[in-house]
């Protein structure tokens, strides 16, 4: 376990915004976690839970502790003849997974290759990219009751899955549950999903054949087509997409399609899912600056540091951004980022 006083979070959060927190424990076991959190309860004083920092914004000091997990592993939990479990630790790099899983031959993460971040955020943010989102995959999630050092197993139904949202971001539940492993449930056989227009879109352009393409070109392409539309974490800081692409009623997207036919669309649970990102665009913000903060010239739905920004910095960008496209669409952008 690791403890450091004053900490700067820089290399912790990938907008590489500087901000510091008073204490800063890195623990690598179930057991190291469950030691510590006595102390921290009985401490009065604010404490949390960080990932690889991917979807965090520090808008000011943090005047706690910070907890990161460094919990490593990946076992095969369950060995079966068309499906593995396999359990990783909250603490591995996401990527770094997706790559053990094909190449252990266990598919279904594929179009969540390269996606920033950590096991244990996976769970918590319901990751998704390209037609997959993890709760596709998830099998169970393994957690510490921060109240009583108990160990409590969410079973996939028991997390409240949906678009980039779980029970861990419920009101009342966010930060109780400490993720320590998350268990997937994945394939011998590789089914690719091509659903995803953009992506199919590059298949063709690559004039791939459909029924030769293995689960580590589809990887290949992935990475390639983030690459090209997002920024690079260590060269550019940002939390990839920072707002999440509102859902609207049938009527309200009727009325702004009348309007704008071409706007892209997409069938949700309840309503209609509209793009955030082209949104933007149509006010005129993608490549536009305030200040050190910025949005990204590739693509809209990323607000990105161009070196020194602040919390606040971003944080007025933001508000800023989500008043122009409330005046100019009637929509309300909420992030997907989390401000601390
Ligand atoms: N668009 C524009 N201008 C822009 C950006 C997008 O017109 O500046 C249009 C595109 O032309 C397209 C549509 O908006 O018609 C959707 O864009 P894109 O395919 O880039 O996907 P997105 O909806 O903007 C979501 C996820 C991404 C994920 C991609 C691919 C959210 C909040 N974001 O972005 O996730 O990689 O789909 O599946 O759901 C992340 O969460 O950090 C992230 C990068």
């Amino acid at each position: 376990m690791l403890t450091y006083e004053h900490f700067n979070l820089q290399q912790h959060n990938t907008f590489g915004i500087s901000a510091h927190c008073k204490r800063f424990i890195e623990y690598s076991n179930t057991e190291e976690l469950r030691q510590i959190l006595p102390t921290l309860i009985a401490s009065n004083e604010p404490w949390m839970q960080i990932g690889g920092g991917s979807n965090l914004l520090f808008t000011t000091d943090y005047p706690g502790t910070i907890l990161h997990s460094v919990i490593s592993g990946i076992e095969v939990a369950e060995d079966g003849e068309e499906d593995v479990l396999v359990t990783a630790g909250a603490g591995i790099c996401w990527d770094n997974f997706v790559e053990w899983t094909l190449r252990h031959g266990y598919y279904g993460l594929e179009n969540l290759s390269y996606i920033p971040g950590e096991v244990g955020a996976s769970a918590v943010q319901n990751i998704g990219a390209y037609g997959s989102e993890a709760a596709d995959s998830i099998q169970s999630v393994t957690t510490i009751d921060s109240t009583d050092g108990s160990t409590k197993t969410f079973q996939r139904d028991e997390c409240h899955y949906a678009y980039r949202h779980s029970i861990f971001k419920e009101e009342g539940v966010r930060g109780r549950y400490i993720i320590t492993h998350v268990t997937y449930r994945l394939r011998r056989t590789f089914r690719p999903v091509l659903v995803y227009a953009g992506l199919l879109r590059e298949l063709e352009r690559r004039s791939v054949k459909m029924d030769e393409l293995t689960a580590d070109e589809l990887r290949q392409i992935i990475i390639e087509v983030r690459k090209a539309k997002l920024p690079e974490p260590a060269e550019i800081g940002s939390a990839g997409s920072f707002f999440m692409n509102p859902i609207v009623p049938q009527e309200t997207f009727d009325k702004l399609q009348a309007l704008y036919p071409n706007m892209p669309h997409y069938p949700a649970l309840a309503g209609v899912k509209l793009s955030a990102g082209w949104l933007i665009d149509q006010c005129g913000w993608k490549g536009k600056r305030l200040g050190p903060a910025g949005v990204y010239a590739l693509q809209a739905l990323v607000l990105v540091n161009h070196g020194g920004a602040t919390g606040a910095d971003i944080v007025r960008l933001s508000e800023t951004i989500q008043r122009d496209v409330f005046n100019k669409f009637g929509i309300q952008l909420h992030p997907e980022a989390i401000f601390i």
